[in-house]
């Protein structure tokens, strides 16, 4: 029993040889290694403990030379609803590296590329909706569902007409 506490405190305590050789350095010195997590190559930055509107997120992510999170496919998006909620506690949605381009509405990823896996839970009605392309839609993930959900951007009264908190927590991608 003794051994088995002393093996979770190390466990938390140090970084995993993981998130040592995967994450940006500067990263792993200066932030709780707790908070990062290395899957399928890939390091990603759980900030569960902070706010920010979509565009400082990712001013956040680029810092260390990452983005926000893209999960392109179902296994890695599987894998960051489930670690945020239930690692995590999270019940809050997290910024994703998502938005719908300005012009035309469809969707593109922080690296330019275009969505094409998706698990939008209201992506008809996006289409459809006049009032949606008006303004420009960051994406957000739900920890509790899997699903992704669009709030407005940036614009503070957008926010409050709708309801929506734009000052979300997120997750941070690294690729090596
Ligand atoms: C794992 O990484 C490879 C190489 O980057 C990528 O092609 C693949 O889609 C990734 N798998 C998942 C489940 O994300
Ligand atoms: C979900 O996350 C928990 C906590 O990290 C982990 O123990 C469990 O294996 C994960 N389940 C899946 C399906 O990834």
């Amino acid at each position: 029993m003794l051994y088995l506490m002393v093996a979770v405190a190390l466990a938390t305590a140090a970084p995993n040889a993981n998130v040592q050789n995967t994450c940006p350095p500067r990263l792993v010195s200066a932030i709780n290694p707790f908070y990062m997590q290395v899957f399928n190559g890939t390091c990603f930055h759980f900030v569960v403990n902070d706010r920010k509107m979509y565009r400082d997120a990712s001013i956040a992510c680029r810092k260390d030379g990452g983005t926000l999170a893209m999960p392109k496919t179902e296994t890695l998006n599987r894998y960051l609803s489930n670690q945020s909620l239930h690692y995590y506690g999270v019940v809050d949605e997290l910024w994703i590296g998502l938005r719908d381009h300005e012009d035309d509405s469809t969707f593109i990823w922080a690296d330019q590329e275009q969505m094409v896996w998706h698990h939008l839970a209201n992506y008809q009605d996006h289409d459809n909706d006049w009032f949606g392309k008006l303004i420009e839609d960051c994406v957000a993930l739900d920890p509790l569902d899997g699903f992704w959900y669009d709030s407005p951007c940036n614009n503070q009264l957008w926010s409050a007409a709708l309801g929506s908190d734009l000052q979300k927590m997120y997750i941070c991608q690294y690729s090596s």
